[in-house]
């Protein structure tokens, strides 16, 4: 560090979860993370389920860490590595010294979910997007949104997805691969999201290591590439760009049923829904009936809680109903969709 260059810096930002409406399941390219198929998401808002992450660089620090919800992170010790040393690298191609200067020294970082981590809620994709926009904001990078998509998906594919507010997709086949906005949030406000917590615990086997085992086994996966879900994206494209819910609703409903049934073709199987899953599914299927259109549609990641969408003239009509079947209402969460904004930014810290 030059000698007037801050002994220590940290700066402390959020970011959001995203909801996959088309998923993202399998893998062209391990390492890489390149998708083997274009994903849509929508960004959620802040004010419920979001990651926090102070990022501190120092001289005194002697190697890099991470803790993550108030543990030592270890599992996942080679895609932070990678993340970072991708951040590096563009730290040290900056025309800034003092960006360059910063690139050298070790990072300590501090990351907590507000919402369980883990649980198939999308926490990697808020983690990394958090952790890659903090470090650029703490390195100073210049770099555009998408140039930190292609970093963030190193760290966690869906996390490439967080770094736009809105309507998201993620395209398998772009160079560098990353993700890009097909609409604002403002472009549909009616549109609501509800978070249905049914457990809390961490799933038997991760999304990494589930699409890797349904890649090599399942042959309703290979069908779905060849056959269903290029369509599938160009269709729910349409649908939200045309803000038409009633479609919008049955292909998030029929992906999210795909991507469990290539679950259970998998071998061995993947469980991730249980039975207040399957109960949330037949509640909504016949909340729909009785209200003779489909009103409020249903997704769930590789864990068993569910995301429920709808529009906001449904919101406490059906929360009524939930409550009064399952005892609770879900988590609201304003689909508002907005981008990870730092909130605290302390620099110059000795
Ligand atoms: C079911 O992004 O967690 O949520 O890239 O191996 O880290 P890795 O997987 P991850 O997978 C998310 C899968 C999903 C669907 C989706 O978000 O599109």
């Amino acid at each position: 560090m030059s000698a007037d260059s801050p002994r220590s810096q940290s700066c402390t930002c959020i970011a959001p979860i995203n909801i996959a409406v088309i998923k993202y399941w399998g893998k062209s390219d391990e390492d890489q993370i390149i998708p083997l198929n274009d994903s849509i998401s929508l960004t959620l808002d802040t004010d419920y389920m979001y990651t926090k992450t102070t990022a501190t660089i120092s001289t005194e620090l002697t190697k890099d860490s991470i803790i993550l919800n108030n543990e030592e992170a270890s599992g996942d010790g080679v895609r932070f590595q990678n993340c970072l040393s991708e951040i590096r690298k563009l730290a040290a191609s900056s025309k800034h010294a003092s960006t360059v200067e910063k690139s050298k020294l070790k990072v300590a970082i501090v990351s907590q979910n507000n919402f369980p981590t883990k649980a198939g809620l999308a926490s990697s994709a808020s983690g990394y997007a958090c952790l890659v926009f903090t470090l650029a904001q703490l390195f100073e990078l210049e770099s555009h949104k998408s140039e930190l998509s292609a970093l963030a998906r190193r760290g966690s594919g869906s996390a490439c997805r967080s770094l736009s507010g809105g309507f998201v997709q993620w395209f398998h086949e772009s160079q560098p691969c990353v993700a890009r906005p097909i609409a604002e949030a403002e472009h549909w406000p009616q549109l609501r999201c509800l978070v249905a917590v049914v457990s809390n615990t961490s799933k038997a086997v991760g999304s990494t290591e589930g699409m890797s085992r349904s890649v090599k086994t399942s042959k309703l996966l290979e069908y779905r590439i060849k056959h269903v879900v290029r369509d599938r994206v160009e269709e729910m494209k349409m649908a939200i760009l045309q803000k038409d819910f009633v479609k919008f609703a049955e292909l998030t409903m029929q992906d999210s049923n795909q991507f469990h049934a290539i679950c259970l073709d998998t071998y061995p199987p993947l469980f991730y829904m249980n039975s207040t899953s399957q109960a949330i599914i037949q509640l909504v299927h016949r909340y729909n009936e009785i209200r003779q259109n489909i009103k409020v549609a249903y997704t769930f990641d590789a864990g068993p809680n569910a995301v429920l969408f709808m529009e906001e003239a449904e919101l406490n009509r059906f929360a009524s109903v939930f409550h009064a079947f399952f005892g609770s209402i879900p988590h609201e969460s304003f689909f508002r969709g907005k981008i990870p904004d730092p909130v605290d930014s302390t620099k110059d810290v000795e």
